[in-house]
């Protein structure tokens, strides 16, 4: 049996409904696809709370459940899958901190955000918790395996 290969790990990603309201969905895409991040899937579409809830599900029990449930759907967001080497890992660092206000300069969040119940982009935060994320919001089919600027290029 082979090692699963490092460059194929897969994260989900998705702009908010506050990302797609302030037009920055085109500014995520291009962070991850300039760092050599490859598209593997996305969509744009207003999730259901019910939907949502499950996404959440973890966090049921905090006091700002509800108002993140009725945040994220206030509006359409852009779900996508990107794949590489520790994209998940690197998603997060791309990202910044939960809290906007905690995130540095050249962070999304860090760059675009000041409230915590408004922080424009969700990234998974563990390689299981992608692989949950990603099978709850796309279907195999949607997510396409293709060729993509041919190793050299970007790995070593
Ligand atoms: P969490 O999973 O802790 O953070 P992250 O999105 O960085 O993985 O929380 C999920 C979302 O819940 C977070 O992006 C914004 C919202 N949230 C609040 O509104 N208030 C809070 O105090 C926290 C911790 C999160």
């Amino acid at each position: 049996k082979t090692m699963a290969d490092p460059r194929k790990e897969r994260t989900f990603i998705a702009v908010k409904p506050d990302g797609v309201q302030r037009g920055l969905i085109g500014e995520i895409i291009k962070r991850f696809e300039a760092r050599g991040y490859k598209l593997v899937a996305g969509k744009l579409l207003w999730a259901s709370k019910d939907h949502l809830r499950n996404h959440y599900k973890d966090l049921a029990d905090k006091p700002f459940f509800n108002g993140l449930v009725d945040y994220m759907s206030s509006g359409p967001l852009f779900a996508m899958v990107w794949e590489g080497k520790e994209v998940v890992k690197m998603g997060r660092q791309m990202l910044g901190a939960t809290n906007p206000l905690a995130s540095m300069p050249g962070t999304i969040r860090g760059d675009y955000g000041i409230d915590v119940g408004r922080n424009i982009c969700h990234g998974s935060d563990a390689v299981e918790t992608a692989n949950r994320e990603i099978a709850l919001w796309f279907k195999p089919e949607e997510l396409s395996d293709y060729e993509y600027a041919n190793k050299p290029w970007i790995y070593e």
